[in-house]
């Protein structure tokens, strides 16, 4: 599958690529980023294979993304193919409680600094990025409407929120006639699955478009990361780790969500090298292609530091991975069922329905919906 390829984000009819490009990495500021050279050959990799789905935040790297990608984007002449994504929650004014959080003042001060940054008038998709814990959703819906309204966004996003707060959000917007929610932002990959608990019923069930990131585990996934008998090139987990990258610039500590170099993880990547083999593919591809295959999920972000890195991850939707080989997968990498997963069980549901099997209809949006690749010209 191509990138010129698209999927409908949610319920919307805006159409993706399958693949969309992260641009957290685009600016040293953070200490495992691309310069601007390094930066600019990802983006004209992705643009040149006919991606035109580009993620950034006005959180990353102090602006330096969004004003790259504003650069990037200007200098090609690329602002209208392009779908442009960017967030808001995060403070950039120590002292000042305004200056973050979810609600509607932060939304638009932060909005109108994006849409300098990103150097243009409209957003195509603006996320709220993470959840505050405080502002009701009400508030949040009805100022993204206003926007969507005011011609600064086109389209409505989350990211990282409880399911049932995308549902209230959801909720509204049907009730209320505001824009609605077409994607979701959760980190999945093979080593991060809890998404599935709640985030794939939403998905499908209320029509929006999971949308993943770090969707090879910050590098993980790509196998370049090795538990080390011979003493530690690397510092996370027990007995140091070899391979190089963003995960060994964060010291023994790592901040949550940092914290992926471990036991069992190691495994999940032993089973992922095994299937690798025997398909004669690249480990990332292998990742990003069994990701693909799950319920709900619209487009994956893919980041890089290299162009060697993006241009394998770009790769990873063009050959189909065996069901047999899927499971494997996703045997070596089920998570744990925590209350009240356990109870939706098969063990639970069949005393439920009198030992007999009960198929629900499908739902209106079982799989995300993909717009049908272009047939032949008709002679
Ligand atoms: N909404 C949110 O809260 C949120 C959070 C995080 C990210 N995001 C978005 O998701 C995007 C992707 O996240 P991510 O960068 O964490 O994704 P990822 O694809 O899991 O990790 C990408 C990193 O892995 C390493 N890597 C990738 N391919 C490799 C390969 N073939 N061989 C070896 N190493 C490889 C590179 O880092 P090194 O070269 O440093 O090893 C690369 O920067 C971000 O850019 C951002 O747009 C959103």
């Amino acid at each position: 599958m191509k990138l010129d390829s698209y999927t409908l984000l949610g319920r919307s009819g805006l159409r993706v690529s399958p693949i969309a490009l992260g641009t957290m990495t685009f600016g040293t500021e953070w200490g495992w980023g691309a310069d601007e050279a390094a930066a600019q050959r990802l983006f004209d990799l992705y643009v040149d294979e006919g991606g035109n789905f580009i993620d950034t935040a006005d959180l990353y790297t102090e602006g330096t993304s969004e004003t790259w990608v504003g650069r990037f984007t200007a200098a090609r002449g690329l602002r209208e193919r392009l779908v442009i994504a960017t967030k808001y929650t995060y403070n950039a004014q120590p002292g000042n409680p305004n200056a973050g959080g979810n609600h509607r003042k932060n939304l638009l001060r932060a909005l109108d600094g994006s849409l300098k940054r990103l150097g243009t008038d409209y957003i195509d998709l603006y996320y709220l990025h993470t959840w505050d814990r405080m502002t009701p959703a009400d508030e949040v819906m009805r100022a993204m409407d206003d926007a969507v309204r005011a011609g600064k966004i086109r389209y409505v996003g989350l990211s990282d929120v409880p399911a049932w707060y995308a549902g209230r959000a959801q909720t509204l917007a049907d009730w209320r006639g505001f824009e609605p929610v077409a994607a979701m932002q959760v980190e999945y990959s093979l080593i991060e699955r809890n998404a599935e608990h709640e985030f794939a019923d939403l998905a499908t069930q209320l029509g929006m478009g999971l949308v993943p990131w770090s969707p090879l585990g910050m590098g993980v996934l790509s196998g370049k990361y090795r538990p080390s008998q011979a003493g530690a090139q690397g510092t996370q987990g027990p007995g140091g780790v070899s391979g190089t990258g963003r995960l060994q610039t964060v010291g023994p500590k790592p901040p949550p969500g940092f914290d992926k170099l471990s036991p069992r993880n190691f495994a999940i990547v032993g089973e992922l090298e095994q299937v690798s083999h025997e398909v004669n593919r690249p480990m990332a591809q292998v990742a990003l292609n069994w990701l693909y295959q799950k319920r709900g999920v619209a487009s994956i972000i893919v980041g890089a530091t290299k162009a060697a890195q993006l241009a394998e991850s770009l790769g990873a939707l063009d050959f189909t991975l065996a069901p047999e080989l899927l499971a494997r997968l996703d045997v070596a990498s089920e998570p744990a069922h925590p209350f009240p997963y356990y109870m939706f069980a098969d063990g639970h549901q069949s005393r439920i329905h009198g030992q007999v099997n009960v198929r629900a209809a499908p739902a209106n949006h079982a799989h995300a919906q993909r717009v049908p690749a272009p047939t032949a010209e008709p002679t």
